[in-house]
């Protein structure tokens, strides 16, 4: 609490940009034609970005469905340990269907690896992934997205649904964390 309220974000990107790349994104993913399409959203990060993109897949006129998934990495810090696990699962079939698996970051890559193999495990006939923001620099496994808004520094970036210690997820645009100095002690 007191850590966020003596922080300010600096914009990155602005609501505008990102309204303007997911509108692509929808029609690059309309292009590929997917069929039974199942929308599995990573929460919580991915949920504005995954409210955004679904709409604009309905402008293109795509048939879907959402799912949500809570995945959560061993740790609470910033940097994440290497284990995933399912904290909440998705609650439909998954065999012979084309997923789009939405989150906000792509950083090692260990979450959407874990979520993309699981697609896979039970029969998904392509799993694809869809990120706001890619940090190729900070990558650990062999992953990468098929659809990315922004690709950026290793900055930990919040807003657009992404935060840091629980705070900043309602920003409209994406910014970085200027903290302030901190205290003593
Ligand atoms: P991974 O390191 O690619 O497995 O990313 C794990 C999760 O860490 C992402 O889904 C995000 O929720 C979170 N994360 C990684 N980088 C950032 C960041 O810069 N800001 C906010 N969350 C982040
Ligand atoms: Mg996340």
């Amino acid at each position: 609490m007191s850590d966020a309220a003596a922080a300010r974000v600096r914009p990155l990107f602005s609501a505008e940009e990102i309204a303007a790349r997911v509108t692509d994104l929808a029609r690059d993913i309309s292009a590929s034609e997917p069929k039974g399409l199942l929308v599995v959203i990573v929460l919580k990060g991915g949920f504005v970005f995954g409210a955004d993109l679904v709409r604009e897949l309905a402008k293109e006129n795509v048939r879907l469905e959402i799912e949500f998934i809570s995945l959560s990495s061993y740790g609470s810090g910033r940097k994440t340990s290497g284990e995933v696990r399912v904290v909440r699962d998705i609650e439909v079939e998954v065999a012979g269907r084309d997923v789009l698996i939405v989150d906000d970051v792509l950083d090692s890559g260990l979450t959407l690896k874990f979520a993309r193999d699981l697609m896979n495990a039970r029969g998904a006939r392509r799993a694809a992934i869809a990120v706001m923001i890619d940090k190729p620099e900070g990558r650990r496994a062999k992953i990468e997205a098929d659809y990315v808004g922004f690709t950026c520094p290793n900055y930990f970036v919040v807003g657009y649904g992404m935060d840091a210690a629980h705070a900043w997820r309602e920003l409209p645009y994406v910014g970085v964390v200027e903290t302030a100095p901190e205290r003593a002690g």
